[in-house]
C-alpha cells in the first residue's frame, strides 16, 4: 500500500496568506498542515509516500526533504498545472506502480489517523472506497447519493445534493482507479474531477463502498476552516511547557511551549502553544492560539487565532481574536495624533477594525 499525497493547487481562498506561502505549509497548532497526513501515512504502516506539487515547486521539498525525519520515503511528482484531483492520479500511475494506494488530500485534517479506512478497504475488497462525513452544507463537495447502504452515484458540488454527505478527502483504490482517470472528459470548469472518476466506477459495476467518519474532519479551504482546526489539534496537544515564567504571571490549562521562550506579567488560559524565542509580555494569550517562533505579544490581547512565526503585536487595545497572522508582521499602536489607523497591506489582504 502506497500513499499519493496532495499539495499542490493555488489556494486561492486562502490569500494574502498564500501569495507568499503553500497553502500546505501553514502552521496548526506549530506544525505544517501537511506534516499531519505524512504522521498518518506512517502510523498507519505506510513507507511509500507521493507528493503531488505543482511545477518548479521547492518548498515543500525544501521543508521535508526525502521523509526520513517523518519515516517514511517521499517521491515528489509535479503537476504542470491544477488540471484536476482526477488529473493529479493519472500522473501518478508510474510512482504507484500496480500497488494499492490510498489518496489524501493534503489540506484535510481529521482526529485518528487513516489506518481504519485502510482496514476497511481491505475488509471490503472493493476497487475503490470513500470516505464520507455529514456536513451541513454537502453543495461545497463531492456527494454521493447512498441507497440501502449503497453508493448509487457521486456528484461533483452539486447544486441540489443527494444526501447530507461530503466524499472527504481521503480515497482508496486499486489498480482500476486509473482507467478511470483517464477516460473520463475534463468538467465545465476546466478539471478532471475525481468525482467524475468515481461515477465512471459506478457506470462500469465496479465496487465503490464507503465508511463514514463520526469524529473531526476538515477541509481547510478558508481562514475559518484553518482556526477550526488549529482548536481541534490543540484541544489533543501534548508536550511540554519549557517557557522562564515569572511570578506575575497566571497559567492555566494545557499550555505548551518552546526553549528560549519567556513569559512576563501575562495571563495565558490554554489550549495554547508557544514556539521557541517567544516574548510574552503585560499580555494575555485565550485560548485555542498557535503563536509561532520568535513572535513578540506585548501589552496586547490575542485569543483564538493563528500567528506564524516572527510577528509582534505591541500596545494594541482591542483583543485580536479569529485571525489568522503570517510570517514578520507588525501590529503596533500608533499614539501619535490624530488618531487614525495606518495600514500598509499586501495584496488581497482582509483587515475587520472594530
Ligand atoms: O476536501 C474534500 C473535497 O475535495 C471533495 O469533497 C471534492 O469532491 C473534491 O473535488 C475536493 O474539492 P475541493 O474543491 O476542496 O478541492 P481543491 O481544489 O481545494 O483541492 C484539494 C487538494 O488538492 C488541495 O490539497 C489542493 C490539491 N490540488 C487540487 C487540484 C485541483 C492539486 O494538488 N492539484 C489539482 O489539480
Amino acid at each position: 500500500m502506497k500513499a499519493l499525497i496532495t499539495a499542490g493547487g493555488h489556494g486561492t481562498r486562502l490569500r494574502p496568506i498564500t501569495h507568499t506561502k503553500n497553502k500546505h505549509l501553514i502552521p496548526i497548532a506549530n506544525k505544517p498542515m501537511l506534516a499531519y497526513a505524512l504522521e498518518y501515512a506512517h502510523q498507519a504502516g505506510i513507507e511509500e509516500v507521493g507528493i503531488v506539487v505543482n511545477e518548479g515547486d521547492k518548498e515543500i521539498s525544501g521543508t521535508f526533504g526525502d521523509g526520513n525525519n517523518l519515516n517514511v520515503n517521499i517521491t515528489y511528482i509535479e503537476q504542470r498545472a491544477p488540471l484536476g484531483l482526477a488529473h493529479v492520479v493519472t500522473i501518478a500511475e508510474s510512482f504507484i506502480d500496480g500497488e494499492e494506494f490510498i489518496f489524501y488530500l493534503g489540506d484535510n485534517i481529521l482526529v485518528g489517523g487513516i489506518k481504519k479506512f485502510i482496514d476497511e478497504f481491505h475488509e471490503n475488497r472493493s476497487n475503490c472506497h470513500l470516505v464520507l462525513s455529514k456536513v451541513p452544507d454537502p453543495e461545497r463537495f463531492g456527494v454521493p447519493e447512498i441507497k440501502s447502504n449503497k453508493i448509487m452515484a457521486v456528484e461533483e458540488k452539486p447544486e441540489s445534493p443527494k444526501s447530507n454527505y461530503a466524499v472527504t478527502g481521503i480515497y482508496l483504490y486499486d489498480h482500476s482507479i486509473f482507467e478511470a482517470v483517464n477516460s473520463i472528459k475534463p468538467s465545465a470548469r476546466g478539471e478532471l474531477e475525481i468525482s467524475h472518476a468515481h461515477q465512471y466506477l459506478l457506470d462500469k459495476g465496479l465496487s465503490v463502498t464507503y465508511s463514514e467518519i463520526t469524529g473531526w474532519w476538515k477541509d481547510t479551504g478558508k481562514s475559518a476552516d484553518l482556526l477550526e482546526a488549529n482548536r481541534l489539534v490543540l484541544d489533543n496537544l501534548d508536550g511540554l511547557r519549557e517557557a522562564e515564567v515569572d511570578k506575575n504571571s497566571s497559567i492555566t490549562g494545557r499550555v505548551v511551549s518552546g526553549k528560549g521562550t519567556r513569559i512576563m506579567g501575562s495571563t495565558i488560559r490554554g489550549p495554547v502553544i508557544l514556539g521557541e524565542g517567544v516574548i510574552v509580555e503585560d499580555a494575555y494569550i485565550g485560548p485555542y492560539t498557535s503563536i509561532g517562533d520568535r513572535c513578540r505579544i506585548i501589552g496586547s490581547e490575542v485569543e483564538y487565532s493563528i500567528f506564524m512565526s516572527d510577528s509582534k503585536i505591541e500596545n494594541v487595545g482591542t483583543r485580536i481574536e479569529a485571525s489568522l497572522v503570517g510570517h514578520e508582521v507588525m501590529i503596533t499602536n500608533s499614539s501619535a495624533k490624530p488618531k487614525t489607523h495606518k495600514l500598509m497591506i499586501g495584496d488581497q489582504g482582509k483587515i475587520e477594525l472594530a
